[in-house]
């Protein structure tokens, strides 16, 4: 029998690829009418499944912290439409989980039972499922740029708040024109980008603004203020 091809994956860089659907809150034209604001497209393997669900109800407790970050949240199963109001509608009605109760899940989710989209974005994976969309992330600018891409396997539920900060440092590194270094967060020193030149790294060491390891490594005060303001203003 003929192996199955699939698309290659997006990449970081890329435009994100385009597709319509349906979904819990109507049709939408991908990205289009997204642009302007950020996004988080992401996966999930099934309706009806408990790792999911916790996920949902945290994401969905998360929206109006994304949305002052000028972030929506989109989601996406190979199930059906039903399927995911008949879920939806359980999740509002009966599941208390962690102090979460009468979560109603606002950001649409897809219905891709025939799993196009899943395809075109990489997040079928074979050697984990034949039929189950993997964790997958992809966090969308407003021009429509995929700028990070994370995936986990079915049995991982995905941290959200590394997903928020996330969003925030891709702002952050937009709006300040530096890099974040790890496990970064509002108010951290930011990492200036590298000296291209020897007359601008013997600079960079001189410079009393920056604390410079060594000439590759400044890094410069970027108060928790200052980043705030900037991304969460829109
Ligand atoms: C879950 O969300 O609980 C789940 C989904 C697919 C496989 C394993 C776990």
């Amino acid at each position: 029998m003929e192996e199955k091809q699939f698309n290659p994956m997006p990449r970081i860089g890329e435009k994100a690829p385009e597709f319509k659907a349906i979904t819990t809150q109507g049709d939408i034209n991908f990205p289009q009418d997204y642009k302007g604001s950020w996004v988080i497209l992401f996966s999930h393997p099934a309706d009806f499944t408990p790792v999911c669900t916790s996920e949902f109800m945290t994401f969905a407790s998360m929206e109006k912290q994304f949305a002052e970050a000028n972030t929506k949240l989109v989601g996406l199963s190979v199930d059906g439409l039903y399927s995911h109001i008949a879920w939806l509608r359980t999740i509002k009605e009966k599941i208390e989980y962690r102090g979460m109760k009468n979560v109603e899940i606002k950001f649409p989710l897809i219905e891709d039972i025939t799993m196009e989209v899943a395809e075109k974005y990489g997040m079928m994976m074979p050697g984990e499922s034949n039929t189950k969309a993997v964790r997958a992330v992809f966090m969308i600018d407003p021009k429509g740029i995929i700028r990070t891409i994370i995936y986990y396997p079915l049995s991982l539920g995905r941290n959200f708040d590394e997903l928020y900060r996330a969003i925030i440092a891709l702002q952050t590194a937009d709006e300040f024109g530096i890099a974040t270094p790890a496990d970064w967060r509002p108010g951290d020193d930011v990492i200036v980008s590298p000296a291209g030149t020897c007359g601008s790294a013997q600079e960079r060491v001189e410079d009393k603004n920056l604390d410079c390891k060594d000439w590759f490594f400044c890094t410069k005060k970027l108060s928790k203020e200052e980043v705030l303001k900037k991304v969460l203003k829109k």
